[in-house]
């Protein structure tokens, strides 16, 4: 069996970049996703990933966005057998910080009240 490679959350934070997960949903400031993630890669040190909502998608082209970009077909289509990554646990484990901006009203009433039914919530 091969061995697994480390869990990037168990590398100390000062051996590795601080990574950053943004979620994007369906409000008109999606529009400023591109110019949110172009700034975050300014910072040093950072490393930024991003998953978006099927609604936010309307709002910016993902061709502008330079880093990976997550939805929800990715989980679906990553799992096929029980061996099989699940994105959303992959993705907790990557992230030092999650920053949902912007969060729209559907979202946080998700939020609110344990509504689950996407990749980002
Ligand atoms: C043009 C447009 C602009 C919108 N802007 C907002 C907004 O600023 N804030 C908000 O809460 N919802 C906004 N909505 C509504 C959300 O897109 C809608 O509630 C959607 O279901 C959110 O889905 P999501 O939370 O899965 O991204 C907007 C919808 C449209 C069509």
């Amino acid at each position: 069996m091969e061995p697994r490679a480390p869990c990037p959350a168990a590398i100390p934070p000062m051996e590795r970049k601080f990574h950053v997960l943004v979620g994007v949903t369906g409000s008109v400031a999606a529009l400023k996703l591109p110019l949110l993630v172009s700034k975050l890669l300014d910072i040093p040190g950072l490393e930024v990933t991003v998953v978006t909502t099927e609604r936010a998608k309307h709002f910016y082209s993902p061709q502008d966005v330079p880093v990976t970009l997550y939805s929800d077909a990715d989980e679906w289509e990553m799992w096929k057998r029980r061996s099989d990554p699940v994105l959303h646990i992959d993705l907790r484990r990557w992230a030092d910080l999650m920053l949902v901006a912007p969060l729209d009203a559907n979202t946080l009433g998700k939020v609110a009240s344990g509504i689950c039914d996407n990749l980002l919530v």
